[in-house]
C-alpha cells in the first residue's frame, strides 16, 4: 500500500477584505463538523440505513465519507446536505484497497484509528501536509494499551499504519489532556474490546461520541468528564440531525460584535454547552449577543443568535473556559486585538497543535496588523488598539484564515490573507454568507 496521500486542497487562494460599514441579515451556517464525521461512522456501523439531514459539505466530513465507501459501504447524497447511509453492522467493514485519506482532518484520523485499530484488516491512514504534522501518539498509547498495533512516523506522526486482528480488551484510562478526540478514539475501540473500557477527563469535552452511540441504541453510562461502555453490543440504524457549526457561527458573531451599527441574526446554532465558552467570553467584555427560540434538534440545544454591535473591553479569559472555546481562540484572538484593554489568554498549549500552531500564527498575523501582542507558551497577552491594513498568512488554517477576514473588517486598509483555501474544510460558502451580510471579500 502506498502512503502518499494527496493533498485535499492543492489551490492557492488569496482574500483581501476591506473595511465594512455595517453588517446586517439572517443568516444559516452549515452543520457541525464533529457531529457529522461522527454520524457518518455510527451510521456505517450500525445496522439498517440512517439518514443524515443537515450534513457539513466541508472537505473532512466529505473525507471521511470516502473513507467509509472505501471501507464497503453505501453512501447516498440524495441532495446536498443529506446523506443516507447504508449500514454494514459492527463487524461488517471490509479492508480498503488504498491508502485512506483524511484530508486536513485530525478528528478523522484520530476517531478512525479507534475504530480501525479494532478491526479484522490492516489500514492506513494518511491525510494532507498539516495533518502530517499533527501528534498521534495520544491516540496510540491509550490504543496500544488495548491490545491494538499502531505504527507511526518518527515523533509518532502520520501516516498510521493500524494492524487488524488485534484482540482488544477495555481499560481504564485517564486522558492526559482534554481532548474529544482521544476520549472518542479509546470510546471506539471499545465497541470492538473484551470488557468494559472507562474513560476520565481532566475537564469535560464536548460529547457527541457519547450521546451519538446513545442515539444508536448502544449501552454507554456517561456524565460530564467522564464514560464507559462495554464492546460486543450493536448499533442500530437512526436518523441524525445536524445542528449548524457553533465554530463556524463564531466568526460572524465576532464580526457583527465589531463592526459599528451591525445586527445579524444566525438561524438555529447548536449550543452544547462543551462548545460554546466563546459566548461566555464575548459577554465578559460587554459583546450583545441575544438568544431566542431555544429549541432542540437531534438532542442538541439549538437557538436564533442575535448579535449587535457592542464596544468590547479586554479580559482575562477564565482558564475554565478554554476547553469549551478551543476551536474560537483565532477568532477571540481578533475580538481581543480590536477591544479597549488588554486580554489575557492562558491555559491554551493546545492551540499550538491543531490545523497550524494557532498562537504563532495568529501572533504573527495580529503584528503585521499593527497589534501589540506578546506570546506565550500557552497563550498570549493582547493589547486592542487600531489595525492597518497588510499582508498575513494563514498558514493554510481555515480558522486563521477565517479570523483575519474579521480583521480586514476592521483595519483602515485592506488586509490580504495567504493560502485561504482550506476554509472549504469546515466552511464551504463562508465567502458568499461573508458578502451577503457586507464583509468585503475579494478572491485572488
Ligand atoms: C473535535 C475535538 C477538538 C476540536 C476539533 C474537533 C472533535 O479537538 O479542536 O476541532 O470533533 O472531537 P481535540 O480533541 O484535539 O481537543
Amino acid at each position: 500500500m502506498a502512503t502518499e496521500a494527496a493533498s485535499v486542497n492543492d489551490t492557492r487562494l488569496d482574500w483581501i477584505c476591506s473595511h465594512a460599514d455595517s453588517l446586517r441579515g439572517e443568516l444559516v451556517i452549515p452543520g457541525d463538523k464533529s457531529v457529522s464525521h461522527r454520524a457518518i461512522m455510527l451510521g456505517a456501523l450500525a445496522d439498517g440505513i440512517s439518514q443524515i439531514d443537515g450534513f457539513l459539505e466541508g472537505e473532512d466530513t466529505r473525507a471521511t465519507a470516502r473513507i467509509f465507501a472505501a471501507l464497503g459501504v453505501r453512501i447516498e447524497t440524495p441532495s446536498a446536505s443529506r446523506r443516507i447511509v447504508h449500514g454494514v453492522g459492527v463487524d461488517g467493514l471490509r479492508a480498503a484497497s488504498d491508502v485512506l485519506d483524511c484530508g486536513n482532518a485530525g478528528t478523522g484520523m484520530r476517531l478512525l484509528s479507534g475504530l480501525l485499530a479494532g478491526q479484522a484488516f490492516d489500514s492506513v491512514l494518511s491525510g494532507d501536509g498539516s495533518l502530517h504534522k499533527r501528534p498521534m501518539r495520544r491516540v496510540i498509547e491509550p490504543l496500544t494499551a488495548m491490545g491494538a498495533r499502531i505504527e507511526a512516523e518518527a515523533g509518532g506522526l502520520p501516516p498510521l499504519r493500524i494492524k487488524g486482528g488485534c484482540a482488544l480488551h477495555g481499560i481504564d484510562y485517564a486522558l492526559p489532556i482534554a481532548s474529544a478526540q482521544v476520549k472518542s478514539a479509546v470510546l471506539l475501540a471499545g465497541l470492538y474490546a473484551r470488557g468494559e473500557t472507562i474513560v476520565r477527563e481532566p475537564h469535560p469535552t464536548r460529547d457527541y461520541t457519547e450521546r451519538m452511540l446513545q442515539a444508536f441504541g448502544y449501552p454507554i453510562d456517561f456524565a460530564p468528564g467522564h464514560a464507559r461502555l462495554s464492546g460486543g453490543h450493536r448499533l442500530r440504524a437512526c436518523t441524525v440531525s445536524v445542528p449548524a457549526d457553533f465554530s463556524s457561527a463564531a466568526f460572524f458573531i465576532v464580526a457583527a460584535s465589531l463592526v459599528p451599527e451591525s445586527r445579524l441574526l444566525l438561524r438555529a446554532v447548536g449550543l452544547n454547552p462543551r462548545r460554546t465558552g466563546l459566548l461566555a467570553a464575548l459577554r465578559l467584555m460587554g459583546a450583545d449577543i441575544r438568544e431566542h427560540a431555544r429549541s432542540e434538534q437531534g438532542g442538541e440545544p439549538v437557538a436564533d443568535l442575535e448579535i449587535r454591535h457592542a464596544p468590547l473591553h479586554g479580559i482575562e479569559v477564565p482558564v475554565e473556559l478554554v476547553p469549551d472555546m478551543i476551536d474560537e481562540f483565532p477568532i477571540l484572538f481578533i475580538a481581543a486585538a480590536a477591544a479597549k484593554g488588554v486580554t489575557t489568554i492562558r491555559g491554551a498549549a493546545e492551540l499550538r497543535v491543531k490545523e497550524s500552531d494557532r498562537i504563532a500564527v495568529m501572533a504573527a498575523g495580529l503584528r503585521r496588523l499593527g497589534v501589540r501582542i506578546e506570546e506565550r507558551p500557552d497563550g498570549a497577552v493582547i493589547e486592542g488598539g487600531a489595525m492597518t491594513g497588510a499582508e498575513v498568512d494563514s498558514a493554510t488554517d481555515h480558522r486563521c484564515a477565517m479570523s483575519f477576514v474579521v480583521a480586514g473588517a476592521l483595519a483602515g486598509a485592506p488586509v490580504r490573507i495567504r493560502d485561504c483555501a482550506n476554509v472549504a474544510t469546515s466552511f464551504p460558502g463562508f465567502d458568499q454568507l461573508a458578502r451577503s451580510c457586507g464583509l468585503r471579500l475579494e478572491s485572488i
